[in-house]
């Protein structure tokens, strides 16, 4: 059975959105789409928000955010915790991301890769798991670590409020 992505977009990702839908749909995939529907301009982080929501709160397992460059869907959807979001235009980024990050969030720049790319990345990202190495988990801890630090109250020099 297929697992459950949410997927988002601002209208910069938006002629990119439709594609990435219906390839994860053939893969078998569940898809929650949660807009925008149109190239009508919004703003991406409501929808970063609501792909990063869904995935850190167990509603699907992955997400998938579409901007025109990718860059803001990244910087939203990396604030929300429990989210270990990524930019890949590349496959190779795209499954190491998965394996060694443990990467649940893809972001994509429908201004910078055509479709062919964008399906053979999602295809990548979709297909890789975490390799549940020691060095790696190691390090994910360590992510977590430092998400633990700022949500206990922790300020940017890093010492946590008595
Ligand atoms: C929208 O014009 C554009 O700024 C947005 O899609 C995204 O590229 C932001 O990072």
């Amino acid at each position: 059975m297929g697992q459950t992505v949410a997927l988002g977009a601002d209208h910069g990702g938006f002629p990119l959105k439709g594609l990435v839908k219906e390839f994860l749909e053939q893969q078998g995939e569940i898809v929650l789409d949660f807009g925008t529907d149109s190239e009508e301009p919004c703003d991406y982080p409501d929808f970063a928000l609501a792909v990063a929501l869904a995935v850190s709160s167990g509603q699907a397992g992955r997400g998938v955010v579409i901007c025109g460059s990718g860059v803001g869907a990244s910087v939203v959807a990396n604030k929300v915790p429990g989210i270990r979001a990524g930019l890949c235009h590349d496959t190779y980024s795209a499954h190491q991301g998965v394996e060694h990050d443990d990467m649940n969030v893809l972001c994509l720049g429908a201004r910078v890769i055509g479709p062919s790319l964008a399906r053979e990345i999602v295809a990548a990202w979709l297909r890789a798991r975490f390799s549940g190495v020691e060095r790696h988990v190691r390090r994910l801890s360590k992510v977590r670590e430092v998400e633990r630090r700022f949500l206990a109250g922790g300020n940017f020099t890093g010492q946590q409020k008595k």
